[in-house]
């Protein structure tokens, strides 16, 4: 049986391809930060500590590296310690990994991109706006250069059926409360679902090197919640769309273009660039009840 590490086995991310993995028939080993998780659940790790010294948990075949702080906003207002979690300790493990022969899955994000450009290829060079996709530049960017058994993929908005914005939106729409989404920011998401579904994937065939991924269109966050409110039945006049990039200095950052070229990852592993539907039907699976 294939065994795989899960580092950031709370997130999102985690929990879900740790339950893939399961049912691909993988042991799956995950870490925790949370001191109050079962210890038999969670082998603990907190990134915001040097992990030089941790020791990995038996022998993995492959480690994903999914621990991070995600919060774009929390990168910007506390660069110094989210670069020790997201790029110094991510790299110290990242090591570690490597240097016994795990192959090592780490998740990047489109923002490295500054989405001037429609359907931007692998080849083309970052361009990180924001202090988080700087942080992730830098690690790909390493990662790449140690030309070990590395795979590193850029992952657009992964989105899922527990979203805090699409679920507080739906709950105001049912109750009749107007929603005030943007008009002028765009996403290309991917549902929960597909992104464990590539990352399984990579994994069960040991695909090294760069890679992207997105939906093969991109929407407004303004045309989603039209779209969520259609479906739903709901009137679309409770929805006001609004500017974004008025609003906030970080969103006038956003970019214009979201669509990524998936098309060597998509060659390489066999799936099907999903459509845009595919990951706002995820979000109404809980929507609907
Ligand atoms: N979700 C997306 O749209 C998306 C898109 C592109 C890339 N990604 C990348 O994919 C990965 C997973 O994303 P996600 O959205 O699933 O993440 P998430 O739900 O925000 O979870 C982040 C995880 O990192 C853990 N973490 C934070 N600080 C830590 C520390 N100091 N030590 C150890 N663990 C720490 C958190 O622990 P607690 O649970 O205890 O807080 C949490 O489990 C991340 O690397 C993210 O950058 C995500």
């Amino acid at each position: 049986m294939k065994q795989a590490l899960v580092v950031g086995g709370d997130s999102v991310l985690g929990s879900a391809l740790s339950e893939k993995l399961r049912q691909h028939q993988w042991n799956v080993l995950s870490t925790t930060r949370r001191k109050t998780s079962d210890p038999n659940n969670g082998f603990f790790l907190d990134l915001s500590q040097d992990p030089s010294f941790w020791k990995i948990p038996a022998h993995p075949d492959v480690g994903f590296l999914l621990a991070a702080i995600t919060q774009v906003k929390e990168c910007e207002k506390n660069p110094v310690l989210s670069s020790v979690v997201n790029v110094t300790n991510t790299l110290v493990l990242a090591q570690k990994l490597l240097e016994k022969n795990i192959f090592t899955v780490f998740s990047s994000s489109s923002l490295v991109l500054d989405g001037s450009v429609q359907y931007i290829g692998i080849s083309a060079p970052v361009n990180p706006q924001v202090e988080y996709a700087r942080q992730k530049a830098i690690v790909e960017a390493h990662l790449l250069k140690m030309k070990t058994s590395a795979c590193v993929i850029r992952f657009p908005k992964i989105v899922n059926s527990h979203d805090v914005l699409f679920q507080g939106w739906i709950r105001d729409l049912k109750k009749g409360i107007p929603i005030f989404p943007f008009s002028d920011l765009n996403f290309s998401p991917i549902s929960v679902g597909f992104a464990t579904d590539v990352l399984v994937e990579v994994a069960k065939r040991k695909t090294c090197g760069l890679f992207q991924v997105s939906a093969e269109e991109q929407i407004s966050y303004a045309d989603a919640a039209f779209y969520l409110a259609k479906k739903l039945n709901i009137s679309e006049k409770l929805i006001k769309p609004l500017s974004g990039k008025t609003q906030d200095p970080l969103l006038k950052l956003w970019p214009q273009y979201t669509i990524l070229d998936s098309s060597d990852l998509i060659k390489k592993i066999g799936l099907k660039i999903p459509k845009i539907d595919n990951a706002l039907d995820t979000i109404l699976t809980d929507g609907m009840n």
